[in-house]
């Protein structure tokens, strides 16, 4: 009844209705939808997430065949697979840094991760496999944010084992391949004292956001810890590049972020941010996710061990997992799967394959196939377990480089050379 309604109620809600007029920070999610949050990620079909919906709720823009085009012209490249087959299906501004490429303008690369659980797993694998190619492509300084502090404040979890699992993600990530000359890698609690810039535009950040927003943003309530409320800040301050003086000097150089699309309430804040404080929004790449071995419903998850691949499985592992779990598109018999053929689109096996088979007529071809009912799910699964074992046996090989040495000398705060 509206006379029951408090002032504070009608305020609120003004300024609710102001942010959806004036910024993008705005989810418009109905009931019946997908939840696509930093934390929540559960799809209400079988077939996953409803890309195209989330496309229009977040209010970002698809990565369709022209801005392909025009990366592989301006970088005379062929796109990665990654970016081929859309799984980097979204993205906010991506005209605008290759305007600048174009115009041989500097901009950097920010990503991060949650340090979580000593293993990774191969859907962690993703964002780092198609960042390492963008610093390749556009040969640009990239930072990467190690949110341990997140972690500290979202998990149950102590300091000392935060520094442990932090070290040992950071090696994962190096072992992806990037260049030491050009990478930065921060934890949050070994590099935000040490630099008063990041701090102050922390704070800056903090300023100009208020409880009403990230509310509305990232459904924070009056019981969570403070901490949390602030945490946000945390990750939008390396998208402007003051924050880094030894890399940067006190230019404002322009940020791209890839991330998966859960990500992107923090970045919504952040270029509704960006403006007041004269720095270019940060530009942004969307993945979907990479969905768990039980089905397209969630996204793979380390605290699951069987629905997760991780980084440290035997080859063994790999292959029971994948026969035992990988959940199937197929018929129930070889008999109706040879008549009816198999579903791609919820088939596990099939949808791995697109994230790591690079082979794209190969990739076709296989799609053909089991969608006719020829080829059968366990030659399906017997050729994605070849693949992720390779893949697998190739990063802990590569790992095993990675001495403490080389740690710290990413992990130091430097002039980067492009
Ligand atoms: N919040 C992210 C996570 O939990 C970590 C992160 C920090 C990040 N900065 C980022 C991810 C920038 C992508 C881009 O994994």
């Amino acid at each position: 009844m509206e006379s029951n309604r408090t002032f504070d109620d009608i305020v609120n809600q003004n300024i609710e209705k102001n942010l959806k007029q004036n910024s993008e920070a705005v989810d418009d999610a109905d009931d019946e939808d997908d939840v696509v949050t930093p934390w929540t990620v559960n799809a209400s079909s079988v077939a996953g997430i409803d890309y195209d919906k989330l496309l229009s709720r977040f209010g970002s823009s698809r990565i369709d065949d022209d801005l392909i085009s025009r990366i592989e012209k301006l970088t005379n490249k062929k796109a990665h697979h990654l970016l081929r087959r859309k799984i980097f299906f979204s993205h906010r501004d991506m005209h605008e840094i290759l305007n600048k490429y174009e115009k041989n303008e500097p901009f950097y690369l920010y990503t991060g991760r949650g340090p979580s659980s000593t293993s990774m797993h191969c859907g962690h694998l993703i964002p780092f496999i198609f960042t390492k190619w963008l610093q390749e492509t556009f040969n640009v300084p990239l930072v990467i944010q190690l949110t341990d502090d997140e972690k500290y404040l979202w998990r149950d979890v102590d300091f000392e084992t935060l520094r442990k699992i932090t070290i040992e993600n950071a090696k994962d990530i190096i072992a992806c391949g990037f260049d030491v000359n050009k990478t930065f890698i921060f934890s949050d609690f070994t590099f935000i004292g040490q630099c008063p810039q990041f701090y102050q535009n922390m704070v800056r950040i903090q300023k100009c956001v208020t409880f009403n927003q990230v509310k509305g943003i990232f459904g924070f309530g009056d019981s969570d810890c403070i901490g949390k409320i602030s945490f946000p800040a945390v990750q939008a301050a390396p998208s402007l590049s003051s924050s880094f003086p030894f890399i940067f000097g006190e230019k404002k150089v322009p940020c791209l972020i890839p991330c998966a699309i859960d990500q992107d309430p923090y970045f919504r804040m952040t270029r509704d941010v960006a403006p007041k404080l004269k720095y270019p929004k940060p530009a942004l790449l969307h993945s979907t996710f990479f969905p768990a071995l039980q089905g397209a419903k969630t996204k793979m998850s380390a605290s699951d061990p069987n629905s997760s691949i991780f980084l440290t499985d035997s080859a063994n592992q790999i292959k029971n997992k994948i026969n035992k779990y990988a959940f199937s598109g197929g018929g129930t018999t070889v008999e109706e799967h040879k008549e009816k053929g198999g579903n791609c689109d919820i088939d596990i096996s099939y949808q791995y394959l697109k994230f790591f088979l690079e082979d794209d007529d190969r990739l076709e071809q296989i799609q053909k196939d089991y969608s006719s009912g020829e080829l059968l799910t366990g030659h399906l699964k017997k050729e994605l377990i070849a693949i992720l074992q390779k893949l697998v046996s190739e990063h802990q090989e590569k790992r095993k480089l990675i001495t403490d040495e080389i740690l710290f000398e990413f992990m130091k705060p430097r002039k980067l050379i492009v």
